[in-house]
């Protein structure tokens, strides 16, 4: 009775997980069927989890699983795998790596009338992005509801937001990086250092930026902080021109990050984190070479440009 259990659970697995058959689960599952994430702590139906598991496919089509082994008793039972899938298609909005990557997890499920009324899982999809060395924000971006720590009952809306980031005063820079020999980049103002020993920096990049599958691939990247006068190279970076490096001079980094010639300063950074935050990513990057030179940078607050070299101190 347990061998023949252990076997149709294997087998409906592997139907699911390896071909993309979702329906196998269908003769597996009760209809009260839930399952815990404990990682995220969020549930999930048999039709979501049919869902993640054809997005988890779309994402890796040459996903493999081994059944470690499954350990019956009485009601419940415990599914130990591993599963091996190389990343070629965006999954969770991350660009395909080319990354082949395996993961371990462990399924604790109890049945009833030999069938999964409830299954609690140590691995989600976030765990397959930590695999690729992404890892997702996810505290940061849990609706206000589930957020239990801070008081969020005033949130702005995004139209308060804007307003509110409009008295922010920045510089610019231009994020670039080369993809097959081809320099890319777009103008962001969203630049801050993260500490100095080690020196880190970061950038937060819309994912529906051009540039930004290529940054995702990249092991480096360059930041170049403008100045007052590059204002042609900045409505160049901020567009989506295809070529935008026609009409600038640069050079490359010791790694091949494009640095733009006549910039205040640029530097080369190594990309350590990808932090997931729904509409973009935070790259979090250890800088690995820097150049300064005399030139002004320009300022930017609320759509316009000033010149530096004309404030007032206080
Ligand atoms: C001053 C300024 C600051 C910007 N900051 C950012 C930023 O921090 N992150 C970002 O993703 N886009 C930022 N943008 C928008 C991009 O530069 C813009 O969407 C650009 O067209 C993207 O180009 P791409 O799609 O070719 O990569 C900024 C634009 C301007 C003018």
């Amino acid at each position: 009775m347990q061998q023949l259990l252990e076997e149709t659970l294997t087998t409906a697995w592997r139907s699911a997980w390896d071909r993309g058959e979702v329906a196998a689960l269908d003769a597996v599952v009760a209809p009260d069927y839930v399952r815990v994430s404990r990682a995220s702590g969020q549930t999930a139906t048999l039709a979501q989890l049919q869902e993640e598991i054809l997005a988890v496919r779309a994402g890796f089509p040459d996903l493999t699983t081994t059944i470690d082994s499954v350990v019956t008793q009485e009601d419940t039972a415990a599914i130990f795998w591993t599963t091996t899938g190389t990343h070629t298609e965006t999954f969770l909005g991350v660009p395909p790596t080319g990354r082949r990557v395996q993961t371990r997890g462990c399924n604790h499920v109890t049945l009833v009338d030999g069938r999964i009324t409830r299954e609690e899982v140590t691995w989600d999809g976030s765990e397959l992005l930590h695999s690729l060395g992404v890892r997702h924000l996810s505290d940061a971006q849990a609706p206000a509801g589930e957020v239990v720590l801070d008081d969020l009952s005033g949130e702005p809306d995004p139209q308060v937001m804007k307003t509110f980031n409009r008295q922010f005063i920045t510089g610019v820079t231009v994020v670039t990086t080369q993809e097959d020999g081809v320099p890319k980049g777009l103008a962001v103002n969203s630049y801050a250092s993260v500490s100095l020993e080690p020196p880190l920096v970061m950038v937060c990049i819309q994912k529906t930026s051009s540039t930004y599958p290529a940054l995702f691939a990249a092991t480096h990247l360059g930041i170049n902080i403008l100045g007052t006068e590059q204002r042609e190279t900045i409505a160049t970076f901020a567009s989506k021109a295809t070529d935008k490096f026609a009409a600038v001079d640069w050079h490359p980094a010791p790694h091949g990050s494009p640095l733009i010639d006549g910039s205040p300063a640029s530097l080369e950074a190594e990309i350590r984190e990808r932090f997931q935050a729904r509409t973009h990513t935070v790259f979090i990057c250890r800088v690995r070479h820097a150049e300064v030179t005399e030139a002004t940078p320009i300022i930017y607050k609320a759509g316009r440009f000033y010149d530096s070299d004309d404030l007032t101190q206080l």
